[in-house]
């Protein structure tokens, strides 16, 4: 599938939008609600664009997962992928709840340190980790290094043993399965960066079984992100089950299973698995190999938490189309400009919910056509400072922004209840070139 966002079906209302995210709600005079905060107290308070995350929603989300795992009979442990949104705030709140870290650098792996994760509950993957990076990992005795080449495989060996450690190692397996997702972002394809081949899987385990200060206690998977049917799960676990056994037949230990991430989430309020049916495809699958689960979602967990409030600068009809130019960008939210993904946007208004709607494109000000949120979207005319929604934006959101356009990171609200943090104030211009040198 070239493009996994592309739309099949109508697109959804507002009030559907509104109606499908428990932690939003429409009040009659206040407008859009998160958890209790209105949105435009959050305006008044830090103005826009600004990235608005619900405590609520996050700890709902991390505990339905581990619930569905529970309910599905698994010995399994949530490492919360961290590159989905590295805030330290997130990563606390979501450390408190129970996760580990799954984590792809050494920043990240401070990063979830400093967030009070314990060493023993982080998994670091990646397809190139650096020596420092390994060596951070290993000085700081992480539960476990997803090891995703022999090259990488030897490297390690090499430095644990000049630092008298061991290295816990998953080999993370590429089985050869489509995931059915944006190409961008599938990874588990024979022809996919990512990964050991499957077919080189039994020796390579046999080779680490025998190298110095290595232990390794199982099998990693990740086949990709945004999936929205569980066909490639089970493909992929069934690969996974396999390998196991053969790996066994040949009297090697396997302790545990790291299934990654991937799960998608309802966008446009589309049909996927949700946990119940990814909890029912790992049991299908594990089940009697006797293994301890472990999973790295990311997108699940936060995306749908969090949402970026942006203006309208202004309005204006050009070539037959009326454009809706917005004071975020692809900057702030890269999604629809790098892999064309859909998000629900909803004005914050109440008067909105009931104002004609007619078709607009949803832009920011950025030099690029590309810097297009959304087109052909049925919405209010929205004239300048209204204040707009966009939706699921709690995951590859923030984390993802950048500098363009001399463009200052946006502020961060984490909403819990009634109460409003600022977990992150705007960025000022002239942090923007603080550390630039003119040469003299
Ligand atoms: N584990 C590994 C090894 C990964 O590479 C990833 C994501 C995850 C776990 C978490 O996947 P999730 O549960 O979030 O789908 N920027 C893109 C998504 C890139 C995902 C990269 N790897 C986007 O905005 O759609």
């Amino acid at each position: 599938m070239a493009a996994a966002s592309e739309p099949t079906t109508p697109d959804p209302s507002i009030a559907e939008l509104i109606a499908r995210r428990p932690h939003l709600r429409l009040h009659a005079m206040d407008g859009l609600l998160m958890e209790d905060v209105p949105l435009n107290h959050v305006v008044d308070a830090v103005g826009t664009p600004t990235w608005v995350y619900s405590a609520g929603a996050l700890r709902a989300r991390y505990r339905a997962l581990a619930q569905a795992l529970r309910t599905a009979g698994l010995d399994a442990q949530i490492h919360y992928a961290v590159k989905a949104n590295d805030h330290l705030a997130i990563l606390a709140l979501l450390g408190r709840e129970g996760a580990g870290a799954d984590v792809v650098s050494g920043g990240e792996l401070r990063r979830a340190r400093a967030a009070c994760i314990s060493a023993s509950q982080i998994v670091y993957s990646g397809v190139g980790k650096t020596e420092p990076e390994l060596r951070l990992a290993l000085a700081e005795d992480i539960g476990q290094i997803n090891v995703e080449s022999a090259e990488e495989l030897h490297t390690l060996s090499a430095i644990a043993v000049s630092m008298g450690r061991t290295a816990r190692v998953t080999l993370r397996i590429n089985p050869d399965v489509d995931a059915g997702t944006h190409d961008k972002i599938s990874t588990g394809r024979a022809g996919d960066k990512f990964g050991i081949p499957w077919s080189d899987a039994v020796t390579l385990y046999a080779e680490a079984a025998a190298l110095p200060s290595i232990e390794p206690i199982g099998i990693a998977t990740h086949i990709g992100s945004q999936i929205m049917e569980l066909a490639p799960y089970r493909a992929a676990f069934a690969r996974i089950a396999e390998l196991v056994r053969a790996l066994r037949d040949q009297g090697h230990s396997v302790r545990v299973v790291d299934c990654g991430g991937g799960l998608g989430i309802p966008y446009r309020n589309d049909p996927g698995p949700g946990p119940d049916a990814l909890a029912g495809a790992i049991k299908a699958a594990f089940h009697n190999l006797d293994v301890r689960v472990a999973l790295e979602p990311g997108r699940w967990l936060v995306g749908p938490a969090g949402i970026l409030l942006a203006s309208v600068i202004l309005q204006k009809q050009s070539g037959g189309n009326r454009f809706v130019v917005l004071d975020a960008a692809m900057n702030d939210l890269v999604r629809p400009a790098m892999y064309d993904a859909w998000h629900g946007i909803v004005p914050i208004a109440a008067a909105a919910a009931v104002a004609p709607v007619s078709h607009c494109d949803i832009v920011g000000p950025v030099c690029e056509t590309g810097d297009t949120f959304a087109r052909e979207r049925l919405l209010p005319s929205l004239n300048a400072g209204a204040v707009v929604a966009i939706l699921d934006a709690g995951a590859y959101g923030a984390v993802m922004s950048s500098p363009y356009n001399a463009r200052p990171r946006a502020a961060e609200v984490l909403v819990d209840g009634a109460a409003l943090t600022v977990i992150r104030p705007r960025q000022t211009l002239e942090a923007l070139w603080a550390g630039e040198v003119i040469p003299p």
